[in-house]
């Protein structure tokens, strides 16, 4: 798989680019500089859950457009997986180095574990870096979905048409409403704004959430690149 990053050029490893990015550098993990695994009681839990609105519209991203799915903020990577089980490559990316540890180990192993019968699975590939959007890692045009699942602040919008080719998917889910999330959430029709003049929305939905003052909507939708 070519992964088209800024960062670095080696789709074999993780990079962390996160602490040391403010000099502009990333440090490449490797086996030696890798940390141990954290200890877990079971060891596939994590990917066991993917959300099952994206399970939704999974056969339309794995017929899409060629070329990898970007799973931003990807955590230890449950949707990652079963994008891959599905035949999909996949760019893991998170900053939290340790979810991308184990994302990248116990990932492969999971994936390997659940392929199909008569199926090709993908692969999954890990970058360590912090997705704002003035640092954003991936270059113009190389994306054939972006899935983003419980993003805080999200604010990504033109990087994701910019990384899609045209006809790629972008499937975006909020966190839900509990607690004071409401304050990270975004206003009635903010997303829908953003993204209506470079996507087609296929599935739109908004609930609203927090305090009635606020006007803060979780959301879920899924979107083609005009
Ligand atoms: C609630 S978790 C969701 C993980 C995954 N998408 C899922 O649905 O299971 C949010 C993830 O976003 C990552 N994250 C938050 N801000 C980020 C940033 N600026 N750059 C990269 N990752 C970020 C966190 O490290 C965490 O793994």
């Amino acid at each position: 798989m070519h992964i088209a990053l800024k960062v670095g050029a080696d789709p074999s490893v993780a990079y962390e680019q996160s602490r040391s990015q403010t000099r502009g550098r990333s440090r490449r993990i490797t086996m030696k500089n890798a940390r141990p695994l954290p200890k877990v009681r079971d060891d596939f839990a994590c990917f066991a859950s993917p959300s099952p609105t994206l399970l939704r519209f999974i056969d339309e991203i794995t017929s899409g457009p060629l070329g990898p799915v970007l799973d931003a903020g990807c955590g230890y990577g449950r949707n990652s997986v079963a994008l891959a089980i599905r035949g999909m490559d996949v760019i893991g990316a998170d900053r939290d180095v340790d979810r991308l540890q184990i994302l990248q180990h116990r990932g492969s192993q999971y994936i390997a574990a659940q392929k199909r019968a008569g199926m090709q699975s993908g692969r999954v590939q890990t970058i360590c870096a912090d997705l704002t959007p003035d640092r954003w890692p991936i270059i113009d045009s190389c994306l054939s979905a972006i899935v983003c699942v419980h993003f805080p602040r999200l604010a990504h919008f033109d990087q994701f048409r910019r990384s899609l080719v045209s006809g790629g998917y972008l499937y975006v889910e909020t966190f839900g409403g509990h607690g004071g999330n409401y304050l990270d959430l975004p206003l009635p029709g903010q997303y829908r704004e953003s993204l209506s003049s470079h996507f087609l929305l296929l599935y739109y939905v908004e609930k609203p959430t927090g305090p009635l003052n606020k006007k803060a909507v979780t959301v879920r939708l899924f979107a083609r690149k005009f």
